[in-house]
């Protein structure tokens, strides 16, 4: 039987899940959360957007589960239920026929871990799954001549992991994916005021300094500073603590290195051809976590190649897998290929 088109694409992000309809685009951009009774993990309340409105209120009644982990799903029932609810939400529940699916993963994900993404989008109520590697599909959505004989080189900075990539004549010549992204970015902030400060702060107050103060580079001249609260470790009690943008590079200095070391193990694998075509047209930068002020500059910096974030970074993984869903061909090649074998 001819493989037909897929009806949705879902990139289902450690942070934020996105869906795709055909010929309508993106319709969901939601958080990956999903709250549950504390009781019984199978009496959801609530999942998305709604569930991180409750997040702030969960009392010890409730229970907030993240399914995705470093890019991969952690909790498999939950991850169902939120892409059955996701897929509901945009396709409505009356619809009678099991949508088509495309679903993103990181780069290089083992067999065992990519069927365990396809098991639970069958049994969420997706009838035929086919799988894309996330540079893939953000190079596409970053606008990068994907399907030339060219080189194009995407870093895609998610919330989990961050994957590299060469790509070239429709696939992916060289890539790595490792689990560093904007959560851990998050993590070192909070880490770094434990141990300096002595102090626990929470997760969106993390957050909010990485993106208000926090650089990739050194902030010179930088005076900027703010007021972090959080408690102290020993007595427990409500602190304030002033945080300053150099504290704040400090603090994010470890994963950005971990980023630029990645980058460079995939240019030093890159076939020489292809490399002057990276040295012409940069590298591009894509995922929220590629917002980090500075990111670019310090990617370009240290390997002398200009390097910019494309427009709309948060939304290029789903624009590109969008764009495989328009095009049956690109669609069918993909399903046919090495990725999707033997699910
Ligand atoms: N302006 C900003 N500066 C720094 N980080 C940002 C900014 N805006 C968003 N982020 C971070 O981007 C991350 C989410 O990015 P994205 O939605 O691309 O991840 P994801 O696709 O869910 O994850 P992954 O692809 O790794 O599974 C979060 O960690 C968030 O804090
Ligand atoms: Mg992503």
């Amino acid at each position: 039987m001819a493989f037909r088109a897929p009806d949705i694409a879902i990139d289902l992000g450690t942070t934020n899940t996105l869906v795709y309809v055909q010929r309508k685009g993106i319709v969901i951009s939601e958080p990956t959360i999903v709250v549950v009774e504390a009781r019984d993990k199978h009496l959801v309340r609530a999942v998305g957007d709604e569930a991180a409105l409750l997040l702030g209120r969960t009392t010890e009644a409730l229970q907030a589960i993240l399914p995705i982990r470093d890019g991969t799903i952690q909790d498999f029932d939950t991850a169902e239920v939120l892409v059955r609810y996701f897929m509901r939400k945009a396709i409505g529940v009356s619809h009678l026929l099991k949508p088509r699916v495309l679903v993103s993963i990181p780069a290089g994900l083992p067999a065992v871990a990519r069927k365990v993404v396809t098991e639970a989008v069958v049994m969420a109520g997706g009838k035929r799954v086919v799988l894309v590697e996330k540079p893939l599909a953000a190079a596409i959505g970053a606008g990068l001549p994907v399907y030339e004989p060219v080189g194009s080189m995407v870093v895609d900075v998610g919330g989990g992991t961050t994957d590299t990539a060469i790509v070239s004549m429709g696939g992916l010549v060289v890539s790595q994916s490792i689990h560093v992204g904007g959560e851990k970015m998050n993590d070192a902030v909070v880490n770094y005021l434990k141990k300096n400060s002595g102090m626990l702060i929470g997760d969106r107050t993390a957050e909010a300094v990485k993106i208000d103060l926090a650089s990739a580079i050194p902030p010179e001249g930088d005076s900027r500073r703010t007021h972090v609260r959080g408690r102290d470790l020993l007595s427990a009690r409500v602190m304030d603590v002033e945080f300053t943008a150099a504290q704040a590079h400090d603090a994010v200095l470890e994963p950005c290195m971990a980023i630029m070391a990645s980058v460079r193990w995939v240019l030093e694998r890159t076939p020489p051809e292809l490399s002057a075509d990276i040295m012409r047209n940069g590298i591009h930068l894509t995922g929220g976590a590629a917002q980090l002020y500075g990111l670019d500059r310090l990617i370009g910096g240290q390997l002398g190649i200009p390097a910019m974030l494309a427009k709309d970074p948060q939304d290029c993984t789903i624009l590109g897998m969008g764009y495989l869903l328009e095009n049956p061909d690109l669609l069918a090649d993909l399903a046919r290929s090495g990725i999707n074998e033997n699910l």
